[in-house]
C-alpha cells in the first residue's frame, strides 16, 4: 500500500538532477516536475551552480508545488554544520542531508540550526550509502553487516533529531520497524526491473521499495539518462501509484 505522505499528494518520487551544468538540470526539472513530488539538488549541481540554480529552479512554473531537495551530505564538526545547514536552510529545501556518521552532538547541531531557521526543513540523517557493501565497510572500520550499521545510525539520528532519513530499499522495511511511522524515510537505490544498477549496490525497484514503508524514492539515471526524462519520470511515478 502506498504511504501517502502527508506533505504531497503527488507521486513520491525525488528526481535526482545530477547534470553537469544548470541549463541541463533545469531542463530535465521542466520535463519531470509535473510528475514528481520532489527534486534533488546534489554536489555536482550545487558545487558548480550554487544557490542560483535553486533559484532558477524554484522559479519554473512546471515546478510550483514541488519540494526541493538539497543532498549537500554536511560531515564536520557540530558547530561548522550548524553554519551550514543555517545557510542551507535560507534555499528553502524540505530535505537536507547530514552524514549520521558525524555523530550524535552533529546531528543535534544539524537539527537545532534548521528549527531555529524554518521548522518545516527536515534534516535527513544519511545512514550508509547505498553504493557500500559489507566488505566496504569492514575496510573503512566500520563494525557491519550494512543493514547492522544502517539501523544503529538510524536510530542515532532520530534520537539527535532527524526528522528524515537515507536508507537503501533493502533496509527500509527494518528501518521503520525501528524508527515508527512519525520518520520520513527516504531510499535511492531504485532500479525499476530490467535496468541497469550503475554504481549502486543495494537497490530494488520502485514498487518494492514503497511496499516494504519507503515515503519518498530518489531516482536519478533511470530518469536523467532515459531518451524522455519526462516520460520516464512519469512511468515511474505510475509504478508508486499503482502500487
Ligand atoms: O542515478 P541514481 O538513481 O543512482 O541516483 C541516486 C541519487 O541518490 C544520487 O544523487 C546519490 O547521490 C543519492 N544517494 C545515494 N545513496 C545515499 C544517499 C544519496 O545514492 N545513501
Amino acid at each position: 500500500m502506498t504511504r501517502l505522505t502527508a506533505w504531497t499528494d503527488r507521486p513520491p518520487v525525488a528526481v535526482a538532477l545530477d547534470a553537469p551544468d544548470a541549463a541541463t538540470a533545469v531542463d530535465w526539472a521542466r520535463a519531470v516536475a509535473p510528475h514528481v513530488a520532489v527534486l534533488k539538488i546534489g554536489l555536482e549541481l550545487f558545487y558548480r551552480s550554487g544557490p542560483a540554480v535553486v533559484e532558477a529552479i524554484r522559479a519554473l512554473p512546471e515546478a510550483a508545488g514541488v519540494e526541493i531537495f538539497l543532498d549537500l551530505k554536511l560531515h564536520d564538526i557540530p558547530n561548522t554544520v550548524a553554519g551550514g545547514v543555517a545557510s542551507a536552510a535560507r534555499l528553502g529545501p524540505r530535505f537536507l542531508t547530514v552524514h549520521a556518521a558525524g555523530g550524535t552532538a552533529m546531528m543535534r547541531a544539524a537539527a537545532d540550526a534548521a528549527a531555529a531557521v524554518d521548522p518545516g526543513l527536515e534534516i535527513t540523517g544519511v545512514t550508509v550509502l547505498t553504493s557500500l557493501e559489507s566488505a566496504d565497510l569492514d575496510a573503512i572500520g566500520l563494525v557491519g553487516p550494512p543493514a547492522e550499521a544502517v539501523r544503529r545510525l538510524a536510530l542515532l539520528a532520530v534520537h539527535a533529531g532527524a526528522r528524515a532519513l537515507v536508507c537503501s530499499p533493502k533496509e527500509v522495511s527494518k528501518v521503520r520497524a525501528e524508527v515508527g511511522p512519525d520518520v520520513t524515510l527516504i531510499t535511492p537505490g531504485i532500479r525499476p526491473a530490467g535496468s541497469q544498477a550503475d554504481d549502486q549496490a543495494r537497490v530494488a525497484p520502485p514498487e518494492q521499495a514503497i511496499s516494504d514503508g519507503a515515503d519518498l524514492l530518489v531516482v536519478g539515471r533511470p530518469i536523467t539518462r532515459a531518451a524522455d526524462p519526462g516520460a520516464a519520470a512519469a512511468a515511474i511515478a505510475t509504478l508508486c501509484s499503482d502500487h
